[in-house]
């Protein structure tokens, strides 16, 4: 049974303060990194999206307990590689890449098989960028097209290994960081940019893990095997799901929002620096740090004309779960924006590169694509009046959150199915929309 939502109304002007939900890259982390501790671990402001859900089951199969009081999950870890698992078993990531892979990095020891499956489209998704990699350290890691399920058997002979990570992966950075803490002696990674939140978490954790920043690549040391304790973690607000709420505003005459409590890591808000490129003005106030990650307030004002941008490359990774959104405000902006390199955005929960420009073909913009670079033919005037209908996007989470924008600033009339896809990442997102004003039926 799939469930779908119907909106007929673009949203009415607003001016209000909210709340997105956590961080999901951070909770994962946090999740992970508690059940290599020593102690009780304390994390506040979870997100409690299935992908965060799947995290603490598949700690709690490998023998760490967890459990929630008073709106904190205590984890009860046991220290490096304290997994206490008897038989072969089979871990299910479900719809998260970055479980599957960041856990891998984990099970280096493995005494016993590990077999790790997902949903429909994790399993379409490839993993040779982390497979490769983990027997360079002599993991048994085997699968059949590099494709899900795979199958991992650890090892007590781990080496440290050199490697270069040339994708802009923080997926592969990270499943290779987590193997390092296991690994004797020093592994080395030279990796392209991408999120740092492994990185920071670990030097919150006082780990010995030093980081080189060059110029598009930083070069990451991580010394093995050393013992951390448990620690207290309060969780902050996703950027990536704050995006949405920051277009809808922005593309509402009259409105304005402030995003409270939003991760603010430069490693996160190509969103920010492009859609300011475009004219936006969207401010960071109140800006601080929680546990080594820079926090602020998000304000923004809608904004009655918007140019459009020559994107370089360089922002991809720092916007790469953010372009199918800012492609909508280039959808609205006026004259051709032009994004380049972007075929990592076919490599997510579904094709995203293929499916946006779908997207905006299905709204009435022109698009050209020459392989992974597009331009968009930006038409301020565009508003919709027609029936539209959104289906088939393998219940990718981002693309359903694309389309309720969409439904909600270009008007027509829409049926958007796959409700449940929000539970992946943002599972208040229907609820905070109509807080807003949003006229959403199902
Ligand atoms: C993530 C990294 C990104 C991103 C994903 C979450 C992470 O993937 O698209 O949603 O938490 O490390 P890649 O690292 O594969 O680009």
């Amino acid at each position: 049974m799939t469930s779908h939502i119907v909106i007929k109304n673009r949203i009415k002007n607003f001016n209000k303060v909210i709340k997105v939900s956590s961080d999901k890259s951070i909770s994962i982390r946090s999740v992970l990194l508690a059940s290599q501790a020593i102690g009780t671990s304390k994390i506040s402001n979870l997100l409690e999206s299935e992908d965060v859900i799947n995290a603490l089951k598949t700690i709690k199969k490998l023998g760490i307990n967890y459990r929630k009081i008073n709106n904190t999950y205590h984890i009860y870890g046991f220290g490096l590689n304290g997994f206490n698992f008897k038989k072969n078993i089979t871990l299910n990531a479900g719809n998260s890449g970055t479980l599957a892979r960041l856990i891998l990095g984990l099970l280096v020891k493995s005494k016993n098989k590990v077999k790790v499956i997902g949903d429909k489209s994790l399993s379409k998704r490839d993993f040779s960028r982390v497979i490769k990699p983990l027997r360079l350290f002599g993991v048994n890691i085997n699968s059949k097209k590099n494709l899900m399920p795979i199958n991992l058997l650890g090892t007590d002979f781990l080496r440290p290994i050199k490697y270069l990570e040339n994708i802009g992966s923080a997926q592969v950075k990270s499943c290779l960081i987590l193997s390092a803490l296991n690994t004797p002696g020093i592994t080395v990674i030279n990796s392209k940019k991408s999120r740092n939140h492994t990185e920071l978490m670990l030097k919150f954790l006082k780990y010995p893990i030093k980081v080189k920043k060059n110029k598009n690549f930083d070069k990451i040391s991580i010394q093995g095997l050393q013992q951390f304790k448990a620690f207290d973690y309060n969780v902050p607000g996703d950027i990536s799901s704050a995006s949405f709420f920051i277009v809808l505003t922005l593309l509402s005459k009259g409105s304005s929002l402030t995003i409270k409590d939003v991760n603010i890591n430069p490693s996160r808000i190509g969103v920010i620096t492009i859609l300011n490129r475009m004219g936006a003005k969207i401010q960071f106030k109140k800006k601080r740090l929680y546990n080594g990650e820079p926090i602020a307030n998000i304000y923004i004002q809608s904004r009655d004309i918007l140019k459009a941008v020559n994107c370089p490359s360089k922002f991809n990774s720092s916007a790469i779960d953010e372009f199918l959104i800012i492609f909508l405000v280039a959808a609205k902006a006026n004259g051709i924006s032009r994004f380049r390199d972007l075929g990592e955005m076919n490599k997510k929960e579904s094709k995203r590169l293929d499916l946006g420009i779908k997207f905006l073909r299905y709204v009435g913009i022109k698009v050209q694509r020459n392989r992974d670079n597009i331009k968009i033919y930006g038409n301020p005037n565009l508003i919709l009046s027609k029936s539209f209908e959104m289906k088939n996007f393998l219940k990718d989470h981002r693309i359903f959150f694309l389309s309720c924008i969409a439904a909600l600033t270009l008007g027509g009339k829409w049926r958007i199915n796959d409700k449940d896809s929000i539970k992946t990442s943002f599972p208040d997102f229907l609820k905070i929309l109509k807080s807003i004003g949003a006229e959403i039926n199902w």
